[in-house]
């Protein structure tokens, strides 16, 4: 089977982020920083990384300010630049993306009705071909887990590839959990998954992980799927659908993730981040020797 290039990276980003309110309550989930850096940045610098031709962003209204932190601010890199802080005006304009340079399209959720159907919002405005989904709340650092999985996929015959990590027994029921029927090293053949399963009842220790690369179809099969679990369109009920028609796939990918859609996974990133900075030593010294922040003279 010869796969069609991945062009298009699809980034869900409309969710209400309930888990960290009161946080999110004006500040979008994906704004917020793993120390100076907004998720969606990680997200975009990823994809950038993996070769994506076009970025569909999947947003809400109310959360304009992810529009506002991805384009590029010429006229606050100006002022930037006028203070002399050229060095921050140049990093503002490497990270942003720019019209007409990039691909980039915001399209609109209007209400949460759930991950499938946040993809399915993305239908009219995909390159051809299979298609990547970056959740940004799934920090993955190290190697970039999107360019990964496309390298898998050219040489996969399966139409649907996920990002899988293994995980204990009793986590087993925070995650979807890959039904593997075959394994070569880190890749994994699979007919299906099951969402959030007890230990008992997982059928294997496969957690799905916010990375995906889709075949077309899948839009196909959301527009006639029913809502699922929560009275929602789940994204892993259309992946099971095509578990049977295209093919499932897993990639167990090399890099370290950190759930930042909860404040634990969050606050493990942060120290992650500031711990490979010498500039946050003594703050971090200071904190595990003495079992408390240091106070201010
Ligand atoms: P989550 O379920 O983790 O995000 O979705 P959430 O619903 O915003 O957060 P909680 O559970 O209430 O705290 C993962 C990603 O999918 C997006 C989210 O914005 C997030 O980036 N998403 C989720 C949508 O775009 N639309 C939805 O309907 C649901």
């Amino acid at each position: 089977m010869t796969q069609t290039p991945v062009r298009t990276a699809i980034f869900p980003v409309a969710g209400l982020g309930t888990r960290f309110l009161p946080a999110t309550k004006a500040t979008p989930k994906e704004l917020l920083p793993v120390l100076d850096t907004p998720l969606i940045q990680y997200a975009i610098d990823e994809a950038r990384e993996a070769g994506i031709e076009r970025m569909v962003f999947v947003s809400h209204p109310s959360k304009s300010a992810i529009e506002r932190h991805v384009m590029d601010d010429v006229h606050l890199r100006n002022t930037l630049k006028e203070r002399g802080k050229v060095e921050l005006a140049s990093d503002l304009k490497d990270a942003a993306l720019r019209a007409p340079e990039d691909d980039v399209v915001f399209t609109m959720q209007h209400e949460p009705l759930g991950l499938g159907h946040a993809v399915l919002c993305a239908k009219d405005h995909v390159l051809p071909g299979a298609v990547a989904v970056i959740l940004p709340d799934d920090l993955i650092l190290g190697r970039g887990c999107i360019g990964e999985l496309i390298e898998a996929y050219q040489s996969m015959d399966c139409g649907h590839l996920v990002a899988t990590m293994p995980v204990a027994a009793e986590e087993t029921d925070k995650y979807g959990i890959l039904s593997v029927t075959d394994r070569t090293g880190n890749v994994l053949r699979a007919n299906g998954m099951v969402e959030k399963p007890a230990a008992a009842d997982a059928p294997s220790r496969d957690a799905v992980v916010g990375r995906y690369v889709l075949d077309a179809s899948i839009f196909e099969t959301l527009t006639t799927q029913a809502p699922g679990a929560g009275n929602e369109i789940q994204l892993t009920d259309a992946i099971n659908t095509g578990a049977e028609s295209v093919g499932l796939g897993g990639l167990r990918f090399s890099g370290q993730r950190f759930d930042c859609g909860n404040k634990a996974g969050m606050l493990q990133a942060v120290l992650h981040i500031a711990a490979q900075d010498p500039e946050y030593k003594d703050v971090l010294d200071a904190f595990v020797l003495q079992g408390q922040a240091p106070i201010a003279a």
